[in-house]
């Protein structure tokens, strides 16, 4: 079972089923704010939604593919973290990722990155971990930078988002260069 003491006051737990209402209720204050920079926002209208995506990412976790864990700081949870798309073959994974905004400009999600990356590279022993941003989105391309990820490029719109097509910067880490 994937959890992180990131510093005092916060830490990552892996998503249960259990915490759908305060999930979905921290979605709910954030929603304008989120639906700027993430597709699924705008299909997840009911704490049934945050259940089944809750459903979704254990049986991921089960099928070894992946896990979503919650940021829980000051005692409420702040964000989620995800670790998905895994590639055994390739031994690859990507990491996406968002905060509430009260929770933001503290480093929080810096160390929850820092904490996944050191997890798929340390522990589950793949090769390279991708984090894929925005162009436009400033504060998530921050991470990967801070963290010392690579940008390889651009993917030219490929992502199709509120009505316009956006560029996506791809990050990497990979193992060989990866120092804890
Ligand atoms: C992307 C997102 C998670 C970044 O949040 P964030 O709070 O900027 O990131 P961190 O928690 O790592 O905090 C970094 C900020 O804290 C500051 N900071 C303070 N202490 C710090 C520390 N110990 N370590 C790192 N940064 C620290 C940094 O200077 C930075 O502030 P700045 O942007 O004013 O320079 C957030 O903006 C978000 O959820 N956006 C919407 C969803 C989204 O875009 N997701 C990504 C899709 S690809």
């Amino acid at each position: 079972m994937f959890s992180a003491i990131l510093r005092p006051g916060a830490e990552l737990r892996l998503l249960e089923e259990r915490h759908a209402p305060a999930l979905f209720s921290r979605v709910e204050r954030e929603r304008e704010y989120l639906r700027q920079w993430m597709p699924w926002v705008d299909v997840t209208r009911t704490e049934e939604d945050i259940l089944a995506f809750i459903r979704r990412m254990l049986d991921t976790f089960a099928s070894n593919q992946g896990f979503s864990a919650g940021i829980w700081a000051d005692g409420s949870i702040a964000g989620v973290i995800t670790l998905h798309k895994i590639d055994w073959v390739n031994r690859k994974g990507e990491i996406g990722y968002w905060l509430g905004r009260e929770f933001q400009g503290r480093g929080i999600m810096t160390d929850a990155a820092r904490a996944l990356t050191d997890h798929a590279i340390v522990e589950l022993q793949l090769n390279r971990v991708e984090i894929l941003c925005a162009t436009g989105n400033a504060k998530s391309r921050a991470i990967p930078k801070r963290l010392g990820f690579t940008l390889e490029g651009v993917l030219r719109e490929a992502q199709f988002l509120n009505e316009r097509y956006d560029d996506l910067e791809l990050y990497s880490m990979l193992r060989g260069g990866y120092r804890r």
